[in-house]
């Protein structure tokens, strides 16, 4: 089902699909929740996915100055209470896994578990934080298209970009239809992101931590510096895929979040 909720005092789209464990699914930048459709196409049998644009993106509204990472979040925890959903298994890939350590932070106790995805606990250093900022200009003053193809090489491998035409149109359609407003409003919240690195070791969750052995954005060596922290995770190499593995690899990627969701000891 897709639908919308008041959340915070924004309009929040959500698709909220299938039966079981609540599983959230928390979207990359600068895309939108139908990212997670292979996704949802083959858990909704075992889970409830929850699956929101954040705040500015897809069919959600967007708000003025920096999208933090933590109001995202808090808008997630409020989604989910007007979902009556109390806890569930927090998964995000690249944003969206900055987006799930904030909300772990916030909320320790309303996670199950935790899918982290082609992401990092790092902050960003002063460079990056002024990339960010150029970035954020040059979608307000130039428009998605500049950024759509600055972006598509870092995020598809080579091999995705030659031989998947649809993937790479379906990509880049996602980031053509992003609203500048709300891409610099993201990029200004994830300039200022909290580094996460402290709170890996007390992790009770269980934590499924997945990256392409290709993404050059959130290199494997993140993925093995969270994996190698967080106490209960188990990491999985999506050989081949670059950053947006959960598209460039969606069986491997299903296989592994069913054999985590199956095995793992998540508590809802
Ligand atoms: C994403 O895919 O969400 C972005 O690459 C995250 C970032 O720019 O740090």
């Amino acid at each position: 089902m897709c639908a919308s909720a008041r959340v915070r005092g924004l309009e929040i789209a959500f698709t909220d699909e299938g039966v079981g464990i609540p599983l959230v699914l928390l979207h990359a930048f600068p895309l939108n929740r139908t990212m997670w459709q292979e996704q949802v196409e083959a858990l909704r049998d075992i889970c409830r996915i929850v699956a929101p644009d954040m705040r500015g993106f897809g069919e959600s509204a967007g708000s003025h100055g920096p999208a933090t990472m933590e109001e995202m979040a808090r808008d997630v925890a409020a989604l989910l209470d007007v979902l009556h959903v109390e806890r569930a298994v927090i998964g995000g890939l690249s944003m969206g896994g900055y987006v799930a350590f904030a909300f772990l932070r916030l909320f320790p106790e309303r996670v199950a578990g935790l899918i982290l995805a082609d992401t990092r606990p790092q902050s960003d250093d002063e460079d990056g934080r002024r990339t960010r900022e150029e970035n954020a200009r040059r979608a307000l003053d130039e428009g998605m298209e500049p950024i759509a193809s600055a972006m598509l090489p870092k995020l598809l491998s080579q091999a995705t970009r030659e031989g998947t035409p649809n993937l790479v149109a379906r990509v880049r359609s996602m980031i053509v239809s992003a609203k500048p407003e709300s891409v610099a409003a993201a990029l200004r919240g994830m300039a200022i992101r909290q580094d996460q690195r402290d709170l890996l070791p007390h992790i009770e969750a269980p934590a499924l931590i997945l990256v392409g052995s290709e993404d050059e954005l959130t290199p494997p060596r993140d993925a093995e510096l969270m994996s190698s922290r967080i106490p209960h995770s188990q990491l999985k190499v999506l050989d081949g895929a670059a950053h947006l593995s959960n598209l460039e690899r969606p069986i491997e990627f299903n296989a592994a979040l069913l054999d985590f969701l199956r095995q793992a000891p998540v508590r809802v």
